[in-house]
């Protein structure tokens, strides 16, 4: 186990009912949830690995593959959805060659889909690490990952 996860350990008691809090606390120390990371927590909780997984997949909160250092979220709202995000989706789908979902092989990239940023009435628009860029067109697109994100 490594030492992290000790670290969260300590922080709780080993109840089952502890599950959710230690499967937030794990993901927001690593990232996102690891096969390993949940087998340990299982062990932890002395529950079936399949219980801490079912739980898990449940959730759309939980991850299960790690971030890129570039993490893309692409609104999905209705405001967003009507002018224009499912073609700014495959704009960048296309420029980066890894899907919804994905993260690239090098961890450079990852893209998650949300239901609302926040900022409805900059629509289309997405966050790259937090920061949002809207009013998105596909030309803008081309523009954003060309000059400042390769
Ligand atoms: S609908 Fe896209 S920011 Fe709200």
């Amino acid at each position: 186990m490594c030492e992290c996860l000790e670290t969260i350990f300590k922080k709780f008691k080993g109840k089952e009912e502890e599950l959710i809090p230690l499967l937030q606390s794990v993901q927001e120390e690593a990232g996102f949830l690891s096969e390993s990371a949940m087998r340990d927590i299982a062990k932890f909780l002395r529950i079936p690995q399949s219980k801490v997984h079912g739980v898990a997949t449940f959730y759309a909160q939980f991850r299960f593959k790690p971030k890129g250092r570039k993490h893309i979220m692409l609104c999905r709202g209705t405001a967003c959805h009507v002018k224009g995000a499912p073609r700014i989706l495959e704009e960048i789908e296309n420029h980066l060659e890894i899907k919804e979902g994905e993260t690239s092989a090098d961890l450079e990239h990852s893209i998650e889909s949300v239901a609302c940023i926040g900022a409805c009435s900059l629509a289309p628009c997405i966050t790259v690490n937090n920061k949002v860029h809207a009013d998105l067109t596909p030309q803008k697109i081309e523009a954003l990952f060309n000059k400042r994100m390769n």
